[in-house]
């Protein structure tokens, strides 16, 4: 019972990319009330807003908040259930309450805590309204990247802040010793140092600006020196996150590899190979992937779902299903010949594909998977003319 309950809260709560009917309602309700809690937090701030539609905006708002503390009330269920009983529960509930999701998901609720609603602040309920948007990094990989690059690129970042901070000082006290005298922006070196950075920065608002020649000479080389130096963390970051993007890119592509049996006897070497051949393509549910008759230039195989081929053509195509495993689109490409069938997608379906270019390629190294994958196309063809449009047709699905 205790066993079956976690079991469907983790998949109702953490499913994957594929995640299950409920699974993907529950996650849609979610974020809806994400959305809504933290878009009417914004809006209750314009001037006017509370008056143009009275309480309705604060009714939304807390229903929305109540839907997320549901949502933070089956967490604790199931981090509680996810580690055992006793102890191991507390210590489990204190892992999750106390990890950043665990204080995303209780800020977005925090107004809703009795006797806070009447007595917080606006402000205060304004704040955790917008800290509610935080529990969106569970759906999207952005911050953990951020993080991770962070964390990689943390001694080039430390190195560019010394040069900018180095900078911004000598630029400060330098101004400081050719404007103070009559220039109020300059009194002191803090007050300089603003001068600096909005000049390092290249933003140069203009409330603060030298009045001497020597002072705009200093300007003048302060800009410059800023353009170089200033743009070096954030090419830094961009270059930290395009690696960091590829890097999980290939894992995952990596893991999605892993999964078709096809590609198991494959080594580190050669699924690396493949890995950066394959791109991940999804599908819905009533996708066409081929249409018969088409010429095709790349094959598919299935990570996930279930894609339903139409062979036999004429008037009623018998259906053969393929599954996880399985591939399709070969025989175009072994026999340079126009799709055969037309192949949709029966359930949502995570696919790889190989493009024509590619086969060779992924083949010429590894001549038992060329072999199978001939086979299967010659086996296909034979069942395909052999049953004829009208025939019955038999599964022909090829799992290799
Ligand atoms: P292709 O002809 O390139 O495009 C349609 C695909 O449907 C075809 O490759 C095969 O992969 C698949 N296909 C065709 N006939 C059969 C069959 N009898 N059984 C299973 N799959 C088939």
């Amino acid at each position: 019972m205790r066993r079956s309950l976690q079991v469907r809260l983790s998949q109702l709560l953490d499913s994957g990319p594929f995640p299950t009917r409920w699974a993907f309602l529950y996650r849609l309700g979610v974020v809806t009330a994400i959305f809504l809690s933290t878009g009417i937090a914004v809006l209750k701030t314009v001037p006017g807003f509370a008056e143009a539609f009275g309480h309705l905006p604060s009714l939304i708002q807390q229903a929305a908040m109540a839907v997320l503390a549901v949502d933070y009330g089956l967490r604790l269920l199931s981090a509680w259930l996810l580690s055992g009983r006793g102890r191991k529960g507390l210590d489990g509930l204190l892992r999750y309450g106390l990890g950043a999701y665990g204080i995303f998901d209780f800020l977005a609720v925090v107004p809703l805590a009795p006797g806070l609603a009447m007595t917080l602040p606006a402000d205060w309920i304004t704040l955790c309204g917008i800290a509610g948007f935080l529990k969106l990094a569970r759906y999207s990989p952005a911050l953990e990247t951020l993080g991770a690059v962070l964390r990689r690129e943390a001694r080039p970042l430390q190195a560019s802040v010394f040069i900018m901070t180095l900078l911004a000082l000598f630029a400060s006290t330098l101004m400081y010793f050719v404007e103070r005298d009559g220039n109020a922006g300059f009194a002191s070196v803090p007050q300089a140092m603003w001068y600096s950075v909005v000049t390092l920065t290249t933003l140069g608002y203009g409330d603060v600006v030298p009045a001497t020649g020597l002072g705009k000479m200093l300007g003048t080389l302060t800009a410059i020196l800023g353009i170089g130096m200033f743009a070096l963390p954030a090419s830094i970051l961009a270059s930290g996150f395009s690696e960091e993007i590829r890097r999980r890119d290939f894992l995952a592509s990596w893991h999605m590899v892993a999964r078709v049996p096809f590609f198991a006897t494959l080594d580190a070497g050669q699924i690396a190979q493949i890995v950066a051949l394959l791109k991940a393509q999804h599908a819905e549910p009533g996708d066409m992937l081929i249409q018969a008759g088409d010429d095709g230039d790349c094959m598919y195989f299935i990570v996930a779902g279930q894609v339903e081929v139409a062979v036999g053509g004429g008037a009623r195509p018998k259906p053969v299903l393929l599954s996880q495993g399985d591939f399709f689109g070969e025989i175009a490409i072994v026999r340079h010949s126009p799709r055969t069938a037309t192949v949709t997608a029966r359930k949502r379906c995570q696919l790889l594909v190989l493009h024509r270019r590619d086969f060779r390629k992924v083949t010429d190294t590894n001549p038992a998977l060329r072999e199978a994958i001939e086979r299967a196309a010659r086996d296909r063809l034979a069942q395909s003319q052999a049953a004829g449009p009208e025939d019955g047709q038999k599964n022909t699905a090829a799992t290799v």
